[in-house]
């Protein structure tokens, strides 16, 4: 039987498919990251059920690559708290913020202005909205209600990176989750390359991973005939953008 890295069997999760085992997580060796569950292991990270949760695999790749345990991590957008799950079977600190708290360990505070000193934090993880693809709250300040295609989401994202410079202490990492976003009819908005571009005025690149998209929509065959006969292309994979400050 494969065993955990904490010695413990890999535990069962819902898919499209029916139940199925989880694996445990992999190391991640080069720019091309897939694995086949949003959970891993025997743990739960995070809501699987969460529309928009981020896979907890990603978050434990940067985990054990960019922090040491002790280590103080912060997830301005948190989500279902899967970043606050990974970080506690890794032995890191966590503070997770979110406009609308979705558990308790969650505080609320909006990403532009969290209530953190400066030079603080040892991680940053962030995984925003994509533009209006997702209803994650009523809260006005959801970064999600602003449409990619005009330029307010990017001026909050703006704000939500420079918190995150602001937060982050010097020689420390962070890391940004996105994808670009298709709308039959609607203009393509290459958000990735956006927020790479915001990114790089305030940190230095330190790699660009194609992260393997296997969400629910990817599985139906009719979204494919679809998105053949309108000659355009379903979102196969996510940008995780790994910077560095300096
Ligand atoms: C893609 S989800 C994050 C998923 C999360 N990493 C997880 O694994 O469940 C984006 C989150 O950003 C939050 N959000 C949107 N605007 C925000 C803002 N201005 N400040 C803080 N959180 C915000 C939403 O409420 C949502 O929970």
């Amino acid at each position: 039987m494969e065993k955990s890295p904490r010695g413990r069997k890999p535990s069962r999760t819902r898919g499209t498919h029916g139940v199925y085992r989880k694996p445990n997580p992999k190391v991640q060796t080069t720019t091309l990251w897939d694995f086949p569950s949003q959970q891993y292991g025997a743990g739960g990270q995070g809501d699987q059920d969460y529309r928009g949760a981020t896979p907890a695999y990603v978050i434990w790749n940067l985990l054990q690559r960019y922090t040491n345990p002790g280590d103080l991590v912060v997830d301005p957008m948190c989500g279902s708290g899967t970043t606050l799950d990974v970080a506690a079977e890794l032995g890191r600190r966590a503070l997770g913020f979110d406009v609308a708290p979705y558990r308790e360990d969650i505080q609320p505070a909006d990403a532009r202005k969290l209530p953190v000193r400066n030079d603080q934090v040892d991680f940053v993880f962030i995984d925003p909205p994509y533009s209006t693809h997702i209803e994650y709250s009523d809260d006005p300040r959801c970064i999600g209600k602003l449409d990619a295609a005009g330029p307010e989401y990017y001026a909050a994202m703006a704000v939500v990176i420079k918190e995150a410079a602001r937060i982050l202490k010097p020689n420390r990492y962070m890391a940004l989750y996105c994808s670009d976003s298709y709308r039959k009819g609607k203009p393509f908005c290459p958000i990735g390359f956006e927020l790479f571009g915001l990114l790089r005025e305030r940190f230095e690149p330190v790699d660009i991973v194609a992260v393997t998209r296997r969400n629910r929509t990817l599985m139906r065959r009719h979204y494919h005939t679809e998105a053949e006969k309108g000659n355009y292309f379903l979102r196969g994979f996510n940008y995780l953008f790994i910077m560095h400050k300096p």
